[in-house]
């Protein structure tokens, strides 16, 4: 993008997402996760998985960026919500050191807790690869911040939310190595056990306010649905099993992280009860489709991903859930933001985002 056109755009973003922005709560929010949140770092990868084409994008002001969605993610909306900028990804060249001061967005689509998860796609950077460019990062910023980094670090947003390709793109594939040589249960505590060693390593970088999403309720997304053999479009039943296996380990987990770790603040955000409470009275939320995706084809348009060819029925993406196989729409995302900002999370203080931020 030129830089006149980069700046047009900047903009455009600001003018839009900034109507209720104040001051920053935060220094700054880093960003680890898969493609719900991945703001376009696998745009220059050699992988399939990238969703910088239309129509990605299509309620975004910038465009088709690379969001897997109609519009801002999650941590879009989030990161409005805390007086910040749009969170820049990581893997743009033309995003300098001063472009990070509000933070850095390492999230990639197709990866996973382990390294090997979503490699049938390509080039991803998986959890340890995003903690390692987090540490380039931070020598950068150290520069520019110089003895103020650890204060800076220390008082920032870490948001991480890994662990659905570790079980869509690796335990769950057809032929999968995984699901041959774990039973659910102790690939799950393999995955914890990983996780755990990752959050840790940021914590040694630094990280001391963490807010921490669990995995959604993969057996209703659409691609779940629509290949499942039950004819009956409800939500796979054995698929949520799993990821409420894994979401109990990771609760267990943090707690634990948050009671060894000095002066850190672990929040675990169940995203699937939330998500579960939407998908279920999805009429009270203003939703007339709960399990169909908006840009798909197949049944409940969760057979084959959003591609430029395929006709866009939906006019209205309000109205959906989903807007992909994979991926809930802009809509839903800004309900989960509000949820994580000022929704209570856990019975006791601090209960969400804007508590953890002021610490
Ligand atoms: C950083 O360094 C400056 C100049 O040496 C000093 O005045 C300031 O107190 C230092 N701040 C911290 C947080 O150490
Ligand atoms: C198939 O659908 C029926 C009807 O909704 C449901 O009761 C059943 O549990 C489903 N079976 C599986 C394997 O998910
Ligand atoms: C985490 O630890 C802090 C004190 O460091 C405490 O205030 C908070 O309630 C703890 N969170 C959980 C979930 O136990
Ligand atoms: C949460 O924040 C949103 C957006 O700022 C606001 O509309 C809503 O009233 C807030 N809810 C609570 C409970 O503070």
């Amino acid at each position: 993008m030129a830089p006149s056109l980069f700046i047009l755009t900047t903009l455009i973003s600001f003018a839009l997402f900034a109507t209720f922005a104040e001051e920053a709560q935060v220094p700054a929010m880093f960003v680890f996760g898969d493609s719900l949140f991945d703001p376009g770092n696998n745009n220059n990868l050699a992988t399939l998985a990238k969703a910088n084409y239309f129509p990605n994008g299509i309620d975004f002001p910038e465009g088709a960026t690379g969001r897997y969605c109609n519009g801002g993610t999650v941590v879009d909306y989030l990161s409005n919500l805390l007086g910040l900028q749009i969170i820049p990804p990581y893997n743009n060249p033309e995003i300098k050191a001063h472009d990070m001061l509000q933070g850095v967005n390492f999230a990639s689509a197709a990866s996973g807790i382990l390294d090997d998860t979503g490699r049938f796609y390509g080039e991803r950077f998986s959890m340890d690869s995003q903690i390692q460019n987090f540490g380039r990062i931070l020598e950068e910023l150290s520069s520019v911040l110089e003895n103020r980094t650890e204060d800076y670090i220390g008082r920032s947003l870490f948001f991480v939310s890994m662990g659905s390709n570790d079980y869509i793109n690796n335990f769950l594939l057809p032929i999968s190595k995984t699901a041959r040589l774990y039973a659910p249960e102790s690939y799950a505590e393999l995955l914890i056990h990983e996780y755990r060693r990752q959050l840790k390593e940021l914590y040694d970088l630094g990280g001391r306010k963490f807010l921490i999403g669990g995995v959604g309720p993969l057996g209703c997304i659409p691609n779940q649905i629509g290949n499942s053999p039950n004819a009956s479009d409800t939500c796979v039943e054995s698929t949520n099993i799993l990821v409420l296996q894994f979401n109990t380990n990771l609760k267990v987990m943090l707690d634990d992280l948050n009671r060894s770790l000095r002066g850190s603040y672990f929040l675990f955000w169940d995203v699937y009860s939330k998500s579960m409470e939407i998908i279920t009275d999805y009429l009270r939320y203003g939703f007339k489709y709960p399990l169909t995706a908006c840009c798909g084809a197949g049944r409940s348009k969760g057979q084959i991903i959003c591609l430029p060819v395929l006709p866009l029925e939906c006019q209205n993406r309000d109205d959906y859930i989903f807007w992909d196989p994979y991926h809930p729409t802009a809509r839903f995302n800004s309900i989960a933001a509000e949820v994580a900002y000022n929704g209570t999370l856990q019975p006791s203080f601090p209960r969400n985002a804007m508590q953890l931020a002021l610490l």
